[in-house]
């Protein structure tokens, strides 16, 4: 039978990693995946992890399984990171599970909000990151796109975003990126975050966040900012959050999928149903990850070595996107390039044309996805030069 499967196209942020990697160019430069790189290049792992991966070691007496939910420390710790003091966690009304990543999550949510309301459509903005589309639609959902990105403004295109989301149906998800919008890095103001609650309320839409890159734009808490804004004003949310970035446990695949339920009898009865869906796809999420974030998180010391961790790590690229920024000012003696310091996070759209895009891989070997999104903590002061100028020569020829 496996005659009949034809062979498929690489992933575009996938492929574009083995490309990369068969490089022989010593210059050659990686923008393309969204894995943290430091100053020399490396993603290495936090020492907050490391120490906590550490204690964890010496006092494992077991490898028994856990359960589909995961691990209950894990799931109250991440509850909390994520919403704050929110009193929904003590009125019991947010169901929460660890997954296998912030993909796993994103899946899990899918298959619940199928089984709950197989008629809802979800919402994902134009452009959102390439995997949400199968990720959510291989569950069997109708996914439709709202406008989000202005090109030439580099910016959100918000009453575009707005009207369009005022038509959509009663019952239907909108997924939002909680912070650092991926591809464009281009977030939603606090204001805009309270008038997408306003609208949820008005037309019954139930706003779905996906939460990668807490941490990364601001800081914890403000980067959770229209998330717990939504928790406090709508009756229901549901949340997918990921530990990749901000604990660079990538591998490791640590999510939480969430859901604010009415009261704690919705929510509880949401919770039987995300631990038979899980139970059904992987059975029971990978422990190491999860554990090792719980011990962080629950740990004063280790917490407060995370929490410096992850200030740098948003310090970098906050600083490489203003150098960035003045670099191409420089080159090209045009304000062209300064929206990459007004956004958030791990990428930007460039806005370079996919022939510029592909200029830049064959002739300088700059690895950035077609679309022109760039993984600004790739830059460093070793290659920063070398790839302004290059975007100066393409965007100029
Ligand atoms: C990215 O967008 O590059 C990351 O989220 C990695 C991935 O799995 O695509």
């Amino acid at each position: 039978m496996f005659e009949r499967l034809a062979t498929l196209p690489a992933d575009p942020i996938l492929g574009l990693m083995s490309l990369f990697r068969k490089d022989t160019n010593p210059n050659k430069v990686d923008l393309g995946v969204g894995v943290y790189k430091d100053e020399d290049g490396e993603t290495p792992v936090l020492a907050s992890v490391l120490a906590a991966e550490t204690r964890l070691l010496s006092r494992q007496v077991t490898k028994a399984y856990v359960s589909p939910a995961g691990n209950p420390a894990f799931n109250a710790a991440m509850s909390s990171l994520l919403l704050g003091q929110s009193s929904v966690l003590a009125e019991g009304r947010f169901a929460a599970a660890q997954t296998p990543g912030g993909c796993g999550a994103l899946r899990v949510a899918a298959e619940l909000i199928k089984v709950a309301n197989p008629s809802a459509t979800i919402w994902v903005s134009d452009p959102t990151w390439g995997n949400h589309i199968p990720l959510l639609g291989n569950a069997g959902l109708t996914i439709r796109q709202y406008p989000y990105f202005d090109a030439a403004a580099s910016a959100v295109d918000f009453s575009a975003m707005m009207s369009a989301l005022a038509e959509v149906k009663a019952g239907d998800l909108v997924l939002l990126h909680g912070c650092c919008h991926n591809p464009t890095g281009a977030d939603l103001s606090p204001e805009q975050w309270r008038q997408v609650a306003a609208l949820a309320l008005e037309v019954g839409f139930t706003p779905f966040v996906d939460m990668a890159y807490q941490g990364f734009a601001d800081d914890l808490d403000a980067d959770a900012y229209g998330l717990r804004y939504l928790v406090e004003h709508l009756p229901e949310v549901v949340v997918a959050a990921s530990c990749s970035k901000n604990f660079g446990v990538y591998r490791d695949r640590v999510g939480l999928v969430g859901l604010l339920a009415a009261n704690a009898g919705s929510a509880n009865a949401a919770l039987t149903h995300m631990q038979s869906i899980a139970r059904g796809i992987y059975s029971m999420p990978p422990d190491h990850g999860a554990a090792v974030v719980a011990e962080v998180l629950t740990d004063a010391q280790l917490r407060a070595l995370w929490e410096g961790e992850v200030a740098e790590m948003r310090g970098r690229i906050n600083g490489l996107r203003e150098t960035i920024s003045a670099a191409m000012r420089t080159r090209l003696g045009s304000n062209r390039f300064d929206f990459v310091q007004r956004q958030k996070g791990m990428f930007s759209f460039l806005g370079l044309s996919e022939a510029e895009v592909l200029r830049l891989r064959g002739d300088y070997s700059i690895y950035m996805l077609n679309s022109s999104r760039a993984s600004i903590s790739g830059f460093s002061s070793a290659n920063l030069d070398y790839v302004c100028d290059a975007i100066a020569s393409v965007v100029s020829a």
